[in-house]
């Protein structure tokens, strides 16, 4: 266990993506006494709209920057007295990997290197480990995939990704399980199932889902879209963080989910619903004919599903939404932040994507 009043300056990596800006958010409310530095690169997937009217913005420090930058992350260090870590920042997308992985292999890989050996140079020259932690944030896509009557994974499965960004996000906790092992850098590990809910990006089921549905676009389901997730709302997300962070043992993983497992069909046709309901005047109405089957994505996993025993029982912690009040909070804040939408949605790097992905057939 670990004391909290020793957590005082956070560096956040990926702070303005989908998850590590919601927990940005959480975290300065949550822990008054904390200042944060949040090193992000604005790739695509990153944007200073999701930290517009942060709560104790004073305590918010954000740096335009590239976690592979060494000896910009040293100096970060250096001059801001980093003790604790918590890092987001990744290529996150599974079918931009399978486009392109190299981006995946550089930030993912080499990024996680570049701020494992910051923390242990600075880290070493102070001492006392216990005052220090190094948060890696991971994924369940680690484990692979599930056959329908698998057991879900639990911290003890072995390890088996799939796709490039799988792999990449694999190599990466094995990075930080040696730096534990060989140099006692006092490191934890979460791996987390499917979020989902404000400021995610709209290339990623759920937002895309959304705002096709308003638009009157086709909503594309990947193969036969039976297969299943683990969905979890993204501010559990952030609180099962912040409590591995105080609670956590170093040198641990544990999983998070949300205990929530729909097919991709159900989990659109929900969405649908959701619209139907709160849209009743929309002509695209039921908004359930605008699903399309598409191709299916290439070495696309079937099932995953998490065990969150460990993290329950040790310490303490479960989801408060269920799906259905999770959704109906994502939808509702999708529909009244139209501005943030439209930001993104005229950006040409989105619009390339949405061409690639989704509009040509030799790609
Ligand atoms: P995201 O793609 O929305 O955000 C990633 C952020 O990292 C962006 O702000 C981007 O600008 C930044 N970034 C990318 N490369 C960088 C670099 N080289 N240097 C500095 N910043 C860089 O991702 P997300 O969905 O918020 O995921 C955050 C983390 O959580 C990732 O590590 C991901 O693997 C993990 N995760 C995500 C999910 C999910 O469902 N989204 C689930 C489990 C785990
Ligand atoms: O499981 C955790 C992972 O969840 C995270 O590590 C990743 O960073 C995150 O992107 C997410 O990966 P997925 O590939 O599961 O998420 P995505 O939203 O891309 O897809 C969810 C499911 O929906 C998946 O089975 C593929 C399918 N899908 C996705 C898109 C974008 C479709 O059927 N159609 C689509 O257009």
């Amino acid at each position: 266990m670990r004391m909290q009043t020793v957590m005082e300056n956070v560096l956040v990596t990926g702070g303005a993506g989908f998850i590590g800006s919601n927990f940005v958010r959480y975290f300065l409310q949550a822990r008054p006494n904390v200042a944060i530095v949040n090193l992000d690169a604005l790739t695509y997937a990153g944007s200073l709209e999701n930290l517009r009217n942060l709560p104790g913005e004073e305590r918010h420090n954000f740096i335009h920057g590239d976690i592979c930058d060494a000896n910009l992350v040293e100096r970060i260090f250096a001059e801001h007295e980093i003790d604790t870590v918590i890092h987001f920042a990744a290529e996150s997308h599974v079918d931009r990997s399978i486009h392109g992985p190299a981006p995946f292999i550089r930030t993912n890989i080499q990024g996680t290197f570049t701020l494992l050996e910051a923390a242990r140079k600075a880290w070493a020259e102070t001492g006392d480990p216990s005052f220090y932690r190094f948060h890696h944030v991971s994924t369940d896509e680690v484990y692979g995939t599930l056959a329908p009557d698998d057991p879900p994974f639990s911290e003890t499965t072995p390890y088996r990704p799939n796709s490039p960004y799988a792999a990449s996000k694999a190599s990466s906790d094995h990075l930080v399980r040696a730096y534990y092992h060989t140099y006692g850098l006092p490191c934890v590990i979460t791996n987390c199932s499917n979020n989902y809910g404000p400021f995610q990006f709209p290339e990623k089921l759920i937002p895309l889902v959304i705002l096709n549905a308003v638009n009157g676009k086709p909503l594309p389901i990947y193969g036969d879209g039976h297969q299943i997730r683990d969905w979890l709302y993204v501010e559990d997300h952030c609180e099962a963080i912040l409590t591995v962070l105080e609670h956590g043992t170093t040198g641990e993983t544990y999983n998070i989910g949300g205990d929530n497992q729909p097919t991709n069909l159900e989990m659109v046709r929900q969405i649908c619903a959701i619209l139907d309901e709160q849209l009743p005047q929309s002509p695209h109405v039921p908004h359930n004919n605008l699903i399309t089957h598409v191709e299916d994505r290439p070495g696309h996993d079937r099932r995953y599903a998490m065990d969150i025993t460990k993290i329950r029982e040790s310490l303490g912690w479960k989801p408060n939404e269920t799906l259905e009040s999770g959704l109906a909070k994502t939808v509702q804040w999708y529909l009244s932040h139209d501005e943030w939408l439209k930001t993104i949605r005229e950006r040409p790097t989105y619009k390339e994507w949405i061409v690639k992905q989704y509009e040509r057939t030799d790609n």
